[in-house]
């Protein structure tokens, strides 16, 4: 039987990773899952992908811009609505922004990032928790084995929450946002038997880093610095994620997974 027998949530699911991470869900047995963006055919495409891999799964749309807190409020409700309760949520809409030093970034571009990776990321975790603390736990295995979880969250940060590179100091400040409340809310709630994680991807192949010819190039040395000297896919960053909502993790809180093919230890 899956060990994913509880409802998943995940947003930033119309591309890339949340793509990824949606579709690894169904390919794991989870068979009620919403898919949330604000890229609506990105999202209809998602959902014809995890229809070909079974007709068993039930997939629900919402589109939600992370800028709305009353839409984020919103995507959590709809989901409870169809199935009453959320067990596994993975955080994963965000932007790269502006790619340039602070002198040459306005405090709009400054904001938008940090309002869509950080606020954005903070409130759908927010009403996510909210949400579980409602629910009564899932439980599973025997003797010591023995696991109550009453919902787990992932949120996706970035190598770069961590470490700098040059023309990212926005995205690298939401990014260390991210781990910093993911490890407050992990304190927080881990009496609820909600557990809070964080999955820092380094550079992977989705339509994020597959933009302007001047930014591939700019990742190029990124991906020297890592010894295994290439992208990551978003499947193996979707792996990650779908480790730390399962059983395997259980005694995993507020971690911040590195998945970067060594580049932060380089
Ligand atoms: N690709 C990488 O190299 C990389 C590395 C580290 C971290 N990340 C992080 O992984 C996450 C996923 O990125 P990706 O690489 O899959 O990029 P992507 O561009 O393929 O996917 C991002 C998704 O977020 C959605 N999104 C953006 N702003 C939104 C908003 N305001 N409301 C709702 N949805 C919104 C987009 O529509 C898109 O579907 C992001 O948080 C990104 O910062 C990516």
């Amino acid at each position: 039987m899956s060990q994913y027998t509880g409802v998943a949530l995940v947003t930033g699911a119309a591309s890339g990773i949340g793509r990824a991470t949606a579709i690894a869900f169904a390919q794991e047995g989870c068979t009620k899952i919403s898919i949330c963006d604000r890229n609506l055919l990105g999202l209809q495409e998602t959902q014809t992908l995890i229809s070909e891999i079974s007709k068993d799964v039930d997939v629900l749309v919402i589109e939600v811009d992370m800028l709305e807190e009353s839409q984020i409020d919103n995507m959590v409700k709809k989901t409870v609505e169809r199935w009453g309760r959320v067990d596994y949520a993975v955080n994963a809409a965000g932007i790269i922004g502006n790619n340039a030093p602070s002198t040459q970034t306005t405090a709009a571009q400054f904001d938008l990032i940090t309002n869509i990776n950080y606020r954005g990321t903070w409130l759908s975790s927010r009403f996510e928790i909210a949400q579980m603390q409602t629910q009564t736990p899932l439980e599973w295995g025997n003797g010591k084995k023995r696991q109550k979880v009453r919902g787990s969250i992932v949120n996706i940060a970035s190598q770069l929450g961590l470490v700098g590179r040059p023309d990212a100091p926005a995205y690298c400040a939401s990014k260390a946002a991210v781990i910093a409340f993911t490890r407050g809310d992990s304190i927080d709630y881990a009496k609820d038997d909600i557990r809070v994680n964080c999955v820092c991807p380094g550079v992977t192949e989705t339509p994020m880093t597959q933009g302007e010819p001047k930014f591939r190039e700019a990742l190029k040395p990124a991906i020297d610095i890592a010894p295994m000297k290439r992208m990551g896919t978003p499947e193996e960053i979707a792996d990650a994620c779908l480790f730390l909502c399962g059983s395997g993790a259980g005694f995993v809180c507020g971690h911040a997974l590195v998945v970067d093919g060594g580049y932060i230890i380089n």
